[in-house]
């Protein structure tokens, strides 16, 4: 049994679904502060699989010692943890401990249990503003500006330490560029909490009605056209990446690191593009300063992966926006639980499921 923390998420919920439908069984904790347990629902419709769902916090010792007592968990994927930037400015305590000490707790209660294979999420991020493109794994981490990305690096640090200590150890440090997309079926997705802060969770509610128009941060930057060149992944190649690293965990001792990314970047203004061929109409959108902290460009080498994991990222960037576009346009308000006409507190899978 695999435990997914953060499995009610954007990521894991997608991880969830590919993990039942290769025959998994699949343990979820997840205290819900960022997601719905709707999302799970419609992961078991999907899939004709259930997944066990404990609600609880990954920081919570005596909850993780009693779920490795009660279930046969084997490996762990961590998803658990708080990714919003300009959130962790505010509230850093909150994100170290949520980001660092959550995953200290997990390792600790994992070893109490003799469980010693973990997939952790980590983040582009931790390369900072990389000097080389694409970025491969052997770049050096830099600075993070912000407490998000800084407790992404404390925490793969604090693994690589752990490895060493002990070599039964298998750690994949999984680094992330940027997910998008969604399950093709429309039925899971992005939901982001108030504003979104990233690029295609604002374009999609902009295209729904939810917002008057995106800001493009930067037209003066170093790039081809002045925009961000970002490298975008599709949620459901990253979930798939998540399944080859727990395969080569059973290979390999120690930690690491792989990338998933597609190798291909695209800046925001064929981001803007793209999806307005998506939608067949214009996205309004205005030109505003840089964003502090951004970065010019970040797309990654993905040879690494391909290589030692067997995976590389299939879906293009069509496949990406149209998916994103089907969830979010038949969920309006994403998992959002609405007040029915006969007053009866329904989630709004309806129109999901119904087409
Ligand atoms: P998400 O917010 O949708 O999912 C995180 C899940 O963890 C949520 O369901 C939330 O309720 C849960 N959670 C948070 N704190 C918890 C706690 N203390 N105990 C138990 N559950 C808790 O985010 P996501 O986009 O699915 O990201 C998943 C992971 O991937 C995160 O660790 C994130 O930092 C990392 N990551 C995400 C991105 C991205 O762009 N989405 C990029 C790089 C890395
Ligand atoms: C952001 C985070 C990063 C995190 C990643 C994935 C910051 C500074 N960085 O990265 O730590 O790992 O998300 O969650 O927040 N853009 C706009 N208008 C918008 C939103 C974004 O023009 O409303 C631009 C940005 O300037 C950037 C590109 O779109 O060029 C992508 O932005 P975003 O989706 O936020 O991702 P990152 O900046 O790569």
């Amino acid at each position: 049994m695999i435990l997914v923390t953060g499995g009610a998420g954007y990521i894991g919920s997608h991880a969830v679904l590919e993990l039942l439908l290769a025959g998994n069984e699949v343990l979820v904790l997840d205290n819900l502060c960022n997601s719905s347990k709707i999302a799970l629902d419609r992961v078991e419709a999907l899939t004709g699989r259930k997944a066990q769902f404990v609600k609880g916090d990954v920081r919570n010792r005596s909850l993780l010692n009693a779920l490795f007592a009660s279930y046969p968990v084997t490996a762990v994927l961590h998803f658990a943890g708080l990714k919003a930037v300009g959130e962790s400015v505010r509230e850093p305590l909150r994100y170290y401990e949520t980001n660092v000490s959550g995953s200290i707790a997990l390792c600790q209660a994992m070893a109490e249990a003799g469980i010693f294979k973990l997939v952790f999420s980590s983040s582009a991020t931790v390369y900072g503003d990389s000097p080389k493109m694409p970025i491969t794994e052997n770049c050096p981490t830099g600075l993070p500006t912000n407490p998000y990305g800084q407790s992404k690096l404390m925490a793969e640090n604090v693994l690589k330490g752990l490895a060493e200590s002990d070599p039964r150890w298998s750690i994949a440090l999984l680094r992330y560029f940027n997910p998008i997309g969604a399950h093709e079926s429309g039925l899971i997705g992005e939901d982001p909490n108030g504003t979104p802060n990233n690029l295609l969770p604002y374009m999609l509610q902009v295209a729904v009605g939810r917002r008057k128009q995106l800001s493009i941060y930067g037209a003066d930057y170093p790039t081809p056209d002045g925009t961000g060149v970002r490298d975008y992944i599709h949620v459901v190649d990253l979930a798939k990446g998540h399944l080859k690293a727990l395969e080569r965990l059973n290979l390999v001792h120690g930690v690491s690191t792989w990338n998933l990314g597609t190798g291909r970047g695209y800046s925001v203004r064929q981001m803007v593009t793209a999806f307005e061929e998506v939608i067949g109409r214009r996205l309004p959108h205005v030109f505003k300063a840089r964003r502090p902290g951004d970065i010019a460009q970040c797309w990654s080498d993905p040879t690494k992966a391909r290589e030692e994991l067997g995976w590389q990222a299939e879906k293009d960037l069509l496949t990406m926006l149209t998916d994103a576009w089907r969830w979010q346009s038949r969920n309006p308000q994403g998992y959002a639980v609405e007040q029915t006409a006969t007053g009866k507190a329904e989630a709004n899978p309806e129109t999901a499921l119904a087409s």
